[in-house]
């Protein structure tokens, strides 16, 4: 998933254009893009969807952002959703992987009771959206087989921070953001997880966003959260491997075909061993998802 898009549930207009932005998963929000008042209209909105969407061809991936835990809408929102049969649940403001434990035991019976096989509903992790779970980070570790992916998160963390500013006037974010994505970045590919990137709020500067993107993949982020339908194309351009990193790839790989039992070899004048072999055959198999 290179570019995850969110659609605020409660918008029949928003959610009637979904499949037409070419993005790799639809986050369909039952959180904080929906007040209050429009979570009960919200979740039947989104199964219907899911549910007319599911089986089409070429279809994105389904996810849902629930509440949170320590609401008493989350487990209304999965009675809503989860017999409609999407394919992961956003979990935001995670504690620890208590919280996804939580989760995972719910969907076991939601699944069950739905008919749905166990485990196929996958979950997607929002990590740093409380200060406490900059903490707990080491705890997705060998967490739960239904883990795909951790995000992050700095808007809600900023507020319980009372952090004035998440950004240098520059664009770079301040230390304690950077130090937030960082460590989902290393958690994530440490639970061998996918790592994604978290949004871009200034949607409409698209060049912030380009460099944004080229900084997140460049450091070993496999994909970008998005909040508007013009951010998926850049998201996706910038997450696919391109020409070049394929060929060097390519050509990685056919040196060691080529020279089985050699530790380092050289190649364009570059020393090369086996992290390198290792990153090539990841990039092979993002260009192969990508369908490049
Ligand atoms: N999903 C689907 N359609 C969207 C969309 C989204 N996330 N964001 C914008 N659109 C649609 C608009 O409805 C509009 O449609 P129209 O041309 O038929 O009128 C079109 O894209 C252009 O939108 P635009 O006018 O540029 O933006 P906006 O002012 O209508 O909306 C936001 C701006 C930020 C409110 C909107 O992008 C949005 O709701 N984003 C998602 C917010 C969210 O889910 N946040 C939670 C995660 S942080
Ligand atoms: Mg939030």
């Amino acid at each position: 998933m290179r570019s995850l898009l969110f659609i605020p549930a409660d918008s029949e207009k928003k959610i009637g254009k979904a499949l037409s932005f070419g993005a790799d998963c639809l986050i369909l929000d039952l959180e904080d893009s929906v007040a209050a008042s429009n979570k009960a209209h919200a979740r039947p909105l989104a199964a219907a969807f899911i549910a007319e969407t599911r089986d089409k061809p070429q279809r994105p991936k389904l996810y849902v952002r629930i509440n949170a835990l320590d609401t008493p809408e989350w487990e209304r929102d999965i009675a809503g959703v989860l017999a409609a049969g999407p394919d992961g649940i956003l979990l935001p403001k995670a504690r620890s992987a208590e919280d996804l434990a939580h989760l995972a035991m719910a969907l076991d019976h939601a699944e069950a009771k739905a008919g749905i096989a166990n485990g196929k509903t996958r979950i997607v992790v929002l990590t740093t959206e409380v200060p406490v779970g900059l903490l707990t980070m080491s705890s997705y570790l060998d967490s739960s087989t239904r883990l795909d992916g951790l995000t992050w998160g700095a808007e809600d963390l900023s507020a319980q921070m009372g952090s004035s500013a998440t950004r240098e006037p520059e664009g770079r974010w301040t230390s304690p953001y950077q130090l937030a994505r960082d460590l989902c970045l290393f958690t994530a590919v440490a639970a061998g997880c996918q790592p994604i990137d978290t949004v871009y709020v200034d949607f409409r500067n698209d060049a912030g966003l380009a460099e944004e993107c080229r900084v997140a993949a460049r450091d070993g982020f496999t994909g970008k959260l998005a909040i508007h339908p013009d951010q998926v194309a850049t998201i996706n351009a910038a997450f696919t491997p391109s020409a070049s990193e394929t060929a060097w790839a390519n050509d990685i790989v056919a040196l060691f075909r080529d020279n089985p039992n050699s530790g380092a070899l050289s190649l364009r004048g570059q020393m090369i061993d086996r992290p390198h072999l290792v990153r090539a055959e990841r990039i092979l198999l993002r260009a192969k998802l990508a369908g490049v």
